[in-house]
C-alpha cells in the first residue's frame, strides 16, 4: 500500500471524540485500508502548569474563558516537526462558511490542521500568525470546533480518490454539480413500491431512462426553488419578445397583472378567451402602454406572433401539477414553478417571440402553489390524532396563488441584475 493520500490533524481536548467517530463507516474503512488517515493531538499534552490549563480569563474582562496560545502553537510545532507541514485551518463560527468548492479544494492538499477551540474562542494571535485559513460550518454556535472539524473530514475524505467505492455516486449529490451551479438532489426511492399505500411515482418504475432523467431534474429544480431561496438560478434574457398569457374564465387580477407587465416591460399581453370589455379594462389599467389583445385562444397569439417574426413562438405553460408531470403538451413547454418557468425561459430559441402562459395553479386541497413544501397532508392528520407536536408543523412557504406573481418571480429571476458580483470569490480568507 501506498502513502494514504491525504492526512488530517486534528487538535483538541477530546480527541477520544475524534477518534471515536472516524472509526466508523466508510471513512473508518478508507483509514483501514490507509487511503486517508486521521490523528487527534490533545492540546493540553502541550500545557506546562501542573492543573495542565488550556484556558484564562480574557484580557479586558467579560465573561468565560479563553484558549491560550501556547498550548496550541506547540502542539502545531511539535506534530510538523514530526510528521511535517500542514495547511492549517481553525474551526471557528466567527469565519466563512465551509461549504462543497471549500471541500473539493480542501482534498488536493496532502495534509490538513484541523484546530478545534473551546470555551470563548482561542487566543487571536494563534488566529493572525500560525493558521492558515478559517471556517464556520453554519450560522449557529456549537460548544466547540469538534463537530466542526470532523464535518470537514467527512466532507473532503470522501472526496479523496479510493474512499468512496463508486466514483460517480459522489457526483450526482446535493451541491456537486459545478456547472449547473448549486442544486438540491432529487428525492430517491427503493422497494417497495408501495408502502402503506404511498406509491413510488410511476415514472422510475416504468424503465424510461430519459423520463427518469427529466423527472429527476425537474424535481431537483422544485425542491431547490422551494427549499433554498439563495440557490435560484439567475440568468440574462436573452433578447426576445416576451409575452404573457392569460386564461382568462375565471377571476384575472387585471391591475396586479398590468404592475407586472409594466415592471417588466413586457411586448404584449394576451387575455384568452376573453370579451372586447377585459381587452378595456387592460387598457384602462396600463395606460395604453402595454398592448393588451382579446384573443380567442393561445393559437390565435402563436399565428399572430409568427406572423410577426416568422418563426413560431416558444410557449411556457404554468400547467396544473398532474398535467406538468407527464411533461409538455403538443402547444407548450411545462413549467410549474417560477424556477422552471425561469429555465425553460432561459433555454428559449434566441430572437423567437416568448410567451407565458398563465394558467391557474392553485393547489385543490391545500388552494397553495406550493402545496408541495407546506406540511402534507398526513403530517396534518398525525398532528389531529395526536401522533405530532403540533406547534412543530409549520405553515409552510407563503401561498402564492396568483400566477402574476409567479411571473413576477420568474421575470426578476431571469432578468439582467442590476451590478453582477463578479466572478471573485468575495469570501475573505485569512491568506492567500
Ligand atoms: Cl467551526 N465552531 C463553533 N464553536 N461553533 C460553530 C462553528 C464552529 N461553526 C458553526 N458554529
Amino acid at each position: 500500500m501506498t502513502e494514504p493520500s491525504c492526512r488530517f490533524e486534528v487538535f483538541t481536548i477530546f480527541p477520544e471524540v475524534v477518534d471515536g467517530f472516524v472509526r466508523a463507516g466508510v471513512l473508518g474503512r478508507a483509514i483501514e485500508r490507509e487511503v486517508v488517515d486521521v490523528r487527534a493531538t490533545n492540546i493540553r499534552d502541550f500545557t506546562t502548569d501542573k492543573h495542565r490549563s488550556v484556558d484564562d480569563s480574557p484580557f479586558g474582562g467579560g465573561a468565560g474563558m479563553v484558549m491560550k496560545p501556547g498550548p496550541i502553537v506547540d502542539a502545531l510545532e511539535h506534530v510538523t516537526s514530526e510528521r511535517g507541514p500542514m495547511h492549517r485551518i481553525m474551526l471557528t463560527p466567527s469565519a466563512p462558511r465551509f461549504d462543497q468548492r471549500a471541500a473539493e479544494r480542501l482534498a488536493r492538499l496532502p495534509r490538513i490542521a484541523l484546530v478545534c477551540g473551546r470555551y470563548e474562542g482561542i487566543d487571536e494571535r494563534v488566529r493572525d500568525h500560525y493558521i492558515d485559513e478559517c471556517f464556520s460550518i453554519g450560522d449557529y454556535v456549537l460548544g466547540g470546533g469538534e463537530v466542526a472539524a470532523l464535518v470537514l473530514i467527512e466532507a473532503i475524505a470522501r472526496l479523496v480518490e479510493g474512499v468512496m467505492g463508486n466514483p460517480t455516486s459522489a457526483e450526482s449529490e446535493s451541491f456537486s454539480q459545478a456547472d449547473d451551479g448549486e442544486i438540491l438532489e432529487y428525492p430517491q426511492y427503493t422497494r417497495p413500491a408501495e408502502y402503506r399505500g404511498h406509491r413510488v411515482p410511476d415514472v422510475l418504475l416504468g424503465g424510461d431512462h430519459q423520463a427518469v432523467e427529466r423527472w429527476r431534474a425537474e424535481a431537483a429544480r422544485r425542491r431547490t426553488w422551494a427549499l433554498r431561496p439563495d440557490l435560484r438560478p439567475r440568468r440574462k434574457l436573452p433578447p426576445a419578445e416576451h409575452w404573457l398569457a392569460v386564461q382568462a374564465e375565471g377571476d384575472i387580477d387585471i391591475p396586479s397583472l398590468a404592475r407586472v407587465a409594466m415592471h417588466h416591460r413586457v411586448a404584449g399581453v394576451a387575455l384568452l378567451g376573453a370579451t372586447p370589455d377585459a381587452a378595456a379594462q387592460w387598457a384602462a389599467a396600463t395606460g395604453g402602454k402595454i398592448p393588451g389583445a382579446a384573443l380567442t385562444g393561445l393559437k390565435a397569439l402563436q399565428k399572430r406572433l409568427r406572423r410577426g417574426s416568422g418563426a413560431a413562438p416558444w410557449v411556457v405553460r404554468l400547467a396544473e401539477p398532474d398535467e406538468s408531470r407527464e411533461g409538455t403538451d403538443e402547444l407548450a413547454h411545462g413549467a410549474q414553478s417560477p424556477s422552471e418557468l425561469a429555465d425553460v425561459l432561459g433555454q428559449g430559441p434566441v430572437g423567437h417571440a416568448m410567451v407565458l402562459w398563465l394558467a391557474d395553479r392553485t393547489h385543490p386541497d391545500t388552494g397553495r402553489v406550493d402545496a408541495e413544501y407546506a406540511p402534507s397532508l398526513d403530517a396534518v392528520q398525525r398532528a389531529q390524532q395526536g401522533l405530532a407536536i403540533p406547534g412543530a408543523i409549520e405553515e409552510g412557504p407563503p401561498p402564492r396563488q396568483q400566477p402574476a406573481a409567479i411571473a413576477d418571480v420568474a421575470l426578476a429571476t431571469l432578468a439582467p441584475a442590476a451590478e453582477e458580483p463578479g466572478d471573485a470569490d468575495p469570501r475573505e480568507r485569512d491568506e492567500p
